[in-house]
């Protein structure tokens, strides 16, 4: 195989991202991927001389994407459930491997996306929806497959830390310091996903299906998020020698899988009550290995590109391999999906 071609609907942050690393590091992908991995075709509502100057091919639809026969890996880097749910369903009908950062799209509609993906023989890969750059859908997947999950929990949402993290150490607003989220692409398009809780209740749902080998039950997390919070709830956890993390937690129970995301008081001689600003941390408690801890860029254009990138490289390893993209939806096999009572 001479190359794998890539479609990437949307050109926002996560995007435009993915242009800059596959650019920036051509060379070393290539390597890595056993082919050059090429961008042939992005839709935008922006015009792109300079792509198309690289003899890239700029639709305004996102259909027309989806309809070329030349993309191999289709990127949805959309957002939001109705479009991105449109794009991903269709370019699964239509062969392509796909990859999205999409954890609402994932959390909400995964179950059936999956499905569909299994019948139609792709892959649909989601690195990226969990904490942005960090690798942990593949630690969960391959790195602790011969543990049985206990519990894990972290701070995963990098936008609610960034904003805790801001208004404690600096005294600022919350409004400007959400303000800033936004303006440096770390927010999602609507920010009350990230100040109620609703981005992180999707990344625990996500978790939650590898860690313990369950459906996607984004209904069964109990949820409540940053924004009732006051600089005087800070100061007093400070004085206390607290710090109030916003943490999603699962835990394998008796009576099946406890799901909840809500604002923490944590000692201040704990891991996760050191994990500041936009940066994300979880801790996965494998029986095996004992606790393990994941951490770096929960958000950002660059940071999680590296993680829809990776994604490319493992499907054109793949493709370029001929193995075909049968990769089981979630790592886990339909038999092994258990129901639990949450
Ligand atoms: P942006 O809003 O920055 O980009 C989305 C892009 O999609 C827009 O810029 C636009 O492309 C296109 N688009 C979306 N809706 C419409 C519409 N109705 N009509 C026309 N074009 C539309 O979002 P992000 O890149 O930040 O996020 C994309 C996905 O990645 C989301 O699912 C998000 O949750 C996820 N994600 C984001 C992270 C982040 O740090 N930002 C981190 C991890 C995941 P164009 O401007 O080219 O026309
Ligand atoms: N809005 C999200 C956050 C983006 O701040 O964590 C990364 O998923």
């Amino acid at each position: 195989m001479n190359e794998v071609t890539i479609g990437i609907c949307g050109l926002g942050t996560v995007g435009g991202g993915v242009l800059e690393v596959l650019s920036r590091n051509a060379d070393l992908i290539t390597e890595r991927s056993h082919t050059p991995l090429r961008v042939v075709h992005v839709s935008t509502r922006y015009e792109r001389k300079d792509l198309e100057a690289g003899g890239i091919t700029v639709s305004r639809d996102y259909r027309d994407v989806i309809a070329d026969p030349g993309v191999q890996i289709l990127i949805e880097a959309y957002g939001g459930t109705d479009h991105a749910g449109d794009i991903v369903r269709a370019a699964i009908r239509a062969g392509k491997q796909v990859v999205t950062a999409n954890k609402a799209l994932i959390a909400e509609q995964g179950n059936e996306l999956f499905a569909l993906a299994a019948e139609h023989g792709v892959s649909l890969r989601f690195e990226a929806a969990v904490a942005g750059g960090i690798p942990v859908i593949k630690a969960l997947r391959e790195g602790l497959a011969a543990n049985r999950i206990e519990w894990l929990a972290g701070i995963i949402n990098g936008t609610g830390n960034f904003i805790l993290s801001e208004m404690r150490d600096r005294k600022r607003q919350f409004a400007d310091v959400l303000a800033e989220a936004q303006a440096l692409g770390y927010a999602e398009a609507d920010p009350t996903f990230d100040i109620e809780g609703i981005d992180a209740a999707h990344k625990l749902t996500i978790m939650a299906a590898i860690a313990f080998g369950m459906p996607l039950r984004f209904d069964a997390v109990y949820t409540e998020g940053i924004s009732t919070l006051t600089p005087e709830d800070l100061a007093y956890a400070d004085e206390l020698g607290y710090c109030i993390k916003h943490l999603g937690m699962a835990r394998q129970g008796e009576q099946g899988v406890e799901l909840r995301v809500h604002p923490t008081l944590l000692p201040m001689d704990l891991l996760l009550a050191n994990v500041n600003g936009v940066k994300n941390a979880i801790l996965v408690e494998g029986d095996a290995v004992g606790p393990t801890l994941y951490y770096g860029a929960g958000a950002g254009g660059s940071a999680t590109a590296s993680a829809v990138v990776a994604d490319s490289i493992d499907l054109a390893r793949q493709l370029s391999a001929n193995q075909g993209c049968t990769v089981p939806p979630l790592g886990v096999t339909p038999a092994a999906v258990r129901d639990l009572p949450i």
